[in-house]
């Protein structure tokens, strides 16, 4: 070890910030240092465990001096399990670590400074998963199956026996779970579980590469009776996925309370995971969107309409947009069955749309964009055009700062939109995930 080093050690390294992964960041002989579990303004010492010419990944060894953030981790995985990067640090700490990677993206990427911060929408802290995809492994030497989220940055599927984000009864499901699954024959053919507890009912859907026998039929109804879940199986995408036991469970449906609204959905649906958060960011988009009665609205990336019915509840007219025909078909359906006749729906590959097809639609005095990750350049580059009738005002949902900042670029600095405002909405708490909204006036 060199001199240098050896001083570091004994003394400890200062650590400067937080980078995406929940990583403390230090600076040490010109190389960066990316040191697990270790906070801003902390003294600590580490052992590198990948070295590059101008960067290193490290593992915390010792804290010399803790930061005043840092709190015990509520869950006993936490550092193994890939589910969760920031438990230890205090959750309001948590906001602000979000809300600054929020305003770095917009700055770096699209030099962009919000005329304001709206504050950030929070909900619980635990148990708010209210979907999650759940991976299945038959391990020999670990003595069966396990149920899980990934380990941290590995394929393997941690050895979890309790999960604060899920709903307790999901959590307590886990070890059943791992039994029940270890008692069927096609233990070996079952890589996942996806679950979805809606309003009236828990639902479990299993990938499964093979039939289960007979003998697997009775073990999995006994299972769905006793712990009142209804179990789906899934044998090859997500349209296969089918109900197996009960049969006749009420269906997975969520509630938006202010507006009134029923939101029946399948658990292979996209839905927001986080149910109350979502409750918040709808009203909040909502009234960020300024709707009033005579407006037309366009609701691009509607899913399943989560946006767009409450949209309908106050706007004259509502178009939503959306990719999947099977999310079209259900926002359909939920328009009707919620009494709205005045929200239009179509199926459009929206990575793909032209000006010339957005001016085809014709004028709308407000938009809603809520895109995935991939973000939604061609529709920031349609509405930063002079062919697109320009609304009022954009309000932009996003789940990937990197990909909002480079379509804030395009509508700012092409389009000439002001960003008037943006926010974090803490939608998954404890993990690295910026979910964000923003607000872009004409
Ligand atoms: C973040 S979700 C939002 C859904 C909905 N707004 C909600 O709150 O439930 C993004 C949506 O974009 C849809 N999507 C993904 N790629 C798309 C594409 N290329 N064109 C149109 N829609 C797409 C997905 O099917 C998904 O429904």
């Amino acid at each position: 070890m060199e001199m240098k080093d050896k001083e570091a050690q004994t003394s400890g390294t200062y650590v400067e910030s937080l980078d995406l992964e929940a990583r403390g960041v230090a600076k040490q002989d010109g190389k960066v240092i990316f040191i697990d579990g270790a906070l801003p303004g902390e003294t600590v010492q580490y052992s590198s465990y990948r070295k590059k010419p101008s960067y290193e990944f490290a593992q915390l060894t010792e804290i010399k001096r803790s930061s005043s953030v840092r709190i015990a981790p509520r869950c006993p995985h936490f550092g193994v399990c890939g589910g969760c990067s920031m438990q230890h640090l205090d959750p309001v700490a948590q906001l602000a670590v979000k809300q600054r990677v929020l305003e770095d993206n917009l700055w770096h990427i699209a030099k962009v400074k919000p005329d304001m911060m709206l504050r950030p929408i929070q909900g619980p802290d635990w148990r708010y998963r209210y979907r999650a995809r759940l991976s299945v492994r038959y391990v020999a030497k670990k003595g069966g199956v396990l149920v899980g989220f990934h380990e941290k940055k590995s394929s393997y599927v941690a050895d979890m026996r309790e999960c604060h984000v899920l709903p307790k009864a999901i959590s307590d499901l886990l070890l059943p779970l791992r039994s029940l699954v270890e008692s069927l024959s096609i233990r070996e053919r079952l890589p996942q579980i996806e679950y979805a507890q809606g309003q009236f009912v828990t639902v479990m859907v299993l990938r499964v590469l093979e039939a289960p026998s007979t003998q697997d039929q009775a073990l999995l109804r006994q299972f769905a009776e006793q712990h009142q879940v209804q179990f789906w199986l899934q044998p090859q995408g997500p349209d296969s996925a089918v109900p197996f036991w009960p049969v006749n469970a009420p269906e997975l449906s969520y509630a938006l309370g202010e507006f009134g609204l029923h939101m029946p959905f399948k658990p292979t649906d996209f839905t927001q995971v986080n149910h109350q958060i979502n409750q918040s960011l709808v009203s909040y988009a909502l009234r960020l969107l300024q709707v009033q009665s005579i407006d037309r609205v366009l609701d691009l990336f509607c899913g399943l309409g989560n946006f767009t019915l409450p949209l309908a509840t106050q706007a004259r007219q509502v178009h939503g947009i959306e990719g999947s025909e099977t999310l079209v078909q259900r926002a359909l359906d939920n328009a009707q069955r919620n009494g709205l006749n005045n929200a239009s729906f179509a199926a459009r590959n929206l990575f793909e749309i032209t000006p010339e097809e957005m001016s085809s639609w014709g004028a709308f005095d407000r938009v809603l964009i809520d895109p995935p990750r991939e973000g939604a350049l061609a529709v920031a580059q349609a509405l930063a055009s002079e062919q697109v009738p320009r609304p009022k005002r954009l309000v932009y949902v996003s789940c990937n700062p990197a990909t909002l900042a480079r379509d804030a670029a395009v509508l700012t600095h092409e389009g000439g939109w002001k960003l008037s405002a943006a926010g974090v909405v803490n939608m998954f708490p404890h993990t690295s995930h910026v979910e964000s909204i923003a607000v872009f006036d004409a």
